[in-house]
């Protein structure tokens, strides 16, 4: 396992399970003890850091109940839990925002959040900037370790980091086929010193070997939200023909490397500035990708894979002039 650092000291493992797939919205989620073994699992293989939200399901209420199941004797040197907060658009009163932070203490029973990442609907409604000053107070305060944003493009963290408010991260989706962040985000975080965490790294797992050669898939196939999401971006990227050329490329730079496509377009994202962790979602307890992709620390892409990478992508639509920068998917 590799680490990186969120904001000079928060260490994280660069990869981190995402746990939206244990929202409901990706299926059956299994029983309180299955997740609980497959979260302990990830731990013992040197994958120490999980990422989850407010509004992910009982996401929160797992971290509690793990830490309860590991005991006391361990700090976030050992785990780090990386939670979100997403509210809906209102007033920020210093109320409001500390019973937001008080309740994920609360479900995740601990005393301070290793990295809150908040999320904003509507740029135009300016009251994100009166929630951002009370998190900020909140670090102060010892109740946040680090405050981070996601979904926001660059021109509002700019804004931000303008203001005064110190931010540590900014989780955005990034991936072999999103490559939006390569426009402005990266070279600007990288510049500042924040960490990307990115997330849609394998497109719901569409970049992947079971994808290769498979026709279009109709709805019903696509069961997960996540599926859903992602099968949307491959149609504006491309659509499928031009997406199948990317899988067969991946493959080969795979085959190259002995590793399968996942872990090439795991790779990918990883070798980019500023990126401090990747993002794999996993249905825990359900089905199981780990040590494939420990793989992504294996190997290194040369310019031959680069070059192979950049003769499928250049053939796509700029997602960046369609829909915008980071995080513009979210905000029509
Ligand atoms: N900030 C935001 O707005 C935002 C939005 C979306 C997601 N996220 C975060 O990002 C995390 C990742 O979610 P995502 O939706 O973007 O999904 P993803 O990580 O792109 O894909 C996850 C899926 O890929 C499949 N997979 C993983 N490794 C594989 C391998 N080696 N071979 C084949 N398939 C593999 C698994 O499918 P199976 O389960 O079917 O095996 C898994 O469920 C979420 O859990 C969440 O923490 C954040």
């Amino acid at each position: 396992m590799e680490f990186s650092k969120i904001g000079g000291d928060l260490t994280i493992s660069k990869l981190v399970t995402g746990m939206w797939q244990l929202s409901g919205a990706h299926g059956y989620v299994p029983s309180t003890s299955s997740v609980l073994a497959a979260m302990k699992g990830y731990t013992d293989s040197g994958v120490t850091t999980f990422d989850l939200a407010d509004h992910y399901g009982d996401a929160e209420i797992y971290v509690g109940e793990f830490r309860k199941l590991v005991g006391k004797g361990f700090s976030d040197k050992h785990f780090q839990f990386l939670t979100k907060w997403v509210p809906r658009p209102g007033p920020m009163s210093r109320r409001v925002v500390e019973d937001a932070v008080d309740r994920s203490l609360k479900r995740m029973q601990c005393d301070r959040l290793d990295l809150l990442q908040f999320h904003w609907w509507d740029y135009s409604d300016k009251r994100y900037l009166d929630a951002l000053g009370h998190l900020q107070e909140l670090v102060e305060q010892g109740k946040i370790r680090c405050l981070g944003l996601t979904n926001f493009d660059t021109e509002h963290l700019r804004f931000i980091i303008d203001q005064g408010i110190k931010i540590c991260s900014n989780q955005v989706q990034f991936s072999v086929l999103d490559q939006r962040p390569l426009v402005e985000m990266v070279d600007y975080c990288h510049r500042r010193g924040i960490g990307i965490l990115a997330y849609g790294t394998l497109c719901g797992g569409f970049l992947s070997e079971k994808y290769v050669g498979l026709p279009e898939p109709s709805r019903r196939a696509l069961d997960t939200a996540s599926l859903s999401k992602y099968y949307q971006m491959i149609r504006v990227w491309g659509g499928w023909g031009l997406f199948q050329e990317l899988l067969f490329v991946l493959k080969e730079i795979g085959e190259k490397h002995g590793v399968n496509l996942s872990q090439v377009a795991l790779r990918f994202v990883l070798e980019q500035r500023a990126v401090v962790g990747i993002l794999v979602g996993a249905r825990l307890g359900l089905s199981d990708h780990l040590s494939d992709n420990l793989k992504v620390f294996q190997f290194e892409l040369d310019e031959e894979d680069y070059q192979k990478i950049r003769s499928v992508t250049s053939k796509s639509n700029d997602l960046y002039r369609i829909i915008g920068d980071c995080g513009d998917e979210y905000r029509g």
